[in-house]
């Protein structure tokens, strides 16, 4: 017999919840003043609103090779100021997130890994106005010919293509090789598609919407039949990063120019990027920005527990945030004064920086937070969560916020709502948040335990 079940509401989906998923942005008003809770966050309002300043630099395009470190203590917000940074940027502003430690491997030199990302970090915006010849497919014939090298096969000689707009129709005879990206991009009468004139290239737009149906089963973009000529002048915008660039032409068969490159942008086939090679591009990139073609649009690398890089990627990294092209560096580090990795005389330095390379730099501060700080910020938490505290219980949570870590009270929530449902209560008690506190210790106490017994827990 055929089981039939009801389809449950997709409404009840599991939600999955990260470290910063309540961040939602840095939640400043118009003036640039931070709201006391807004877009996830709360309170740190100083470290907020620098940030804001920096976000407004980065837009109007002022802040190019410059680098901020965002130092403080640990959990008082500073990769997720970092991540508000990004938000606020938008998605067409390169924003490349990397730990101190990713840049260490044994295939690529970590300068090299360095390299790349600065190269990740910085966006190009081309903008072209092509020839091109754009119209509904109204006609798609491959004409064929006798194989000039005899035998029984044919081959396709040229392919007749019937393009229509709203002012007319044309009908283009074109070479073979086109009828091969033609294919390619699957297209089909009644398809919207645009031939560039020069290099033959071809892009589907979508679907004309004549085509429209009411009972659409595939994902389709309609558009509308294009106005105008068939054969006209378009502009033509498209963002990518530098790196994409450099991959793109690592390919043995890649273009002679940046553009011809960028139909290939998403075959994923990687051959080596030398310096040689980025050089390349960085001659044919400023050829298009001093022609008007192309826009750098400085983005941002973030590298996390900066502490972790050494004294060779340093000195690479003063060079790199002085060259012509750099994207503005965020830097977080919760380190004091600590030795710099890989300095000869072990002398501490400030956040395992150098001291040339804190010179260089704008350092916004983060400062621990209040009981009360903390307390909203475990609320928001409990509520993303989907659990719910009793007062009681969220101040005691808070106090540990205070006396152990942010970090801390935020990883007790998970385990003290288990033990809630399994003692079959809708809400966090004090008695779950105790019982969570002897199943799970603390740093310091597990260091005082460790202590006790000299060597293991
Ligand atoms: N002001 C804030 N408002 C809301 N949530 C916050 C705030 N500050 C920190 N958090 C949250 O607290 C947790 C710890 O913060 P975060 O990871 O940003 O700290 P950090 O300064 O990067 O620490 P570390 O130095 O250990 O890397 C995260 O889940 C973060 O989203
Ligand atoms: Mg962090």
């Amino acid at each position: 017999m055929v089981q039939i079940s009801e389809v449950k509401d997709s409404q009840s989906r599991e939600r999955r919840t990260a470290a910063h998923t309540h961040i939602k942005g840095l939640g400043l008003n118009e003036h640039g003043i931070a709201k006391n809770i807004e877009g996830g966050f709360v309170g740190q309002a100083d470290a907020r609103e620098a940030c804001g300043i920096i976000v407004d630099l980065i837009k109007s395009k002022k802040m190019s090779g410059k680098a901020i470190l965002i130092a403080g203590p640990p959990a008082t917000g500073k990769t997720a100021l970092a991540l508000a940074i990004s938000q606020e940027l938008g998605p067409k502003v390169p924003f490349c997130p990397i730990v101190g430690s990713e840049l260490y491997s044994a295939e690529v030199k970590k300068t090299s890994a360095l390299m790349e990302n600065f190269r990740r970090a910085i966006g190009l915006r081309i903008k072209e106005t092509k020839e091109v010849y754009e119209g509904e497919v109204i006609e798609l014939t491959p004409e064929e010919a006798e194989n000039p090298l005899g035998g029984y096969g044919k081959t396709v000689s040229h392919v007749i293509v019937g393009l229509k707009t709203a002012k007319g129709t044309k009908s283009l005879r074109l070479d073979p090789s086109i009828y091969e990206s033609i294919q390619k991009e699957r297209v089909t009468i009644g398809d919207v598609i645009y031939i560039e004139a020069n290099t033959g290239a071809v892009k589907r737009v979508g679907r004309s919407d004549a085509y429209a149906t009411e009972f659409d089963l595939e994902a389709e973009e309609y558009v509308p039949l294009p106005k105008g000529e068939v054969h006209k002048k378009k502009e033509i915008v498209q963002d990518v990063t530098l790196h994409d660039l450099d991959v793109a032409n690592a390919r043995p068969q890649g273009g002679q120019d940046v553009l011809s490159m960028m139909g290939q942008l998403l075959k994923p086939r990687k051959t080596e990027i030398t310096d040689k090679l980025r050089s390349e591009v960085n001659k044919v990139v400023s050829k298009y920005i001093d022609q008007g073609v192309a826009e750098l649009i400085p983005g941002v690398l973030f590298i996390d527990e900066v502490n972790m890089l050494d004294m060779e990627i340093f000195t690479y990294l003063n060079r790199a945030l002085e060259s012509s092209i750099a994207p503005i560096v965020v830097l977080a580090s919760n380190r004091g004064l600590t030795t710099v990795r890989g300095s000869d005389d072990d002398i501490k330095a400030p956040h395992g920086c150098p001291p040339d390379l804190i010179d260089r730099l704008l350092i916004v501060r983060t400062l621990p937070y209040n009981q009360e700080e903390i307390k909203t910020i475990v609320s928001k938490r409990a509520a993303l969560e989907g659990s719910t505290l009793t007062e009681d219980a969220l101040n005691k949570v808070a106090k540990h916020g205070v006396t152990k870590s942010l970090r801390y009270a935020l990883q007790l929530l998970a385990p003290a709502g288990v033990l809630s449902t399994s003692a079959g209560r809708s809400e966090i008690t004090v008695e779950d948040i105790e019982e969570c506190e002897l199943l799970f210790l603390d740093s310091r106490r597990s260091i005082k335990v460790l202590e006790e017994n000299s060597k293991f827990l």
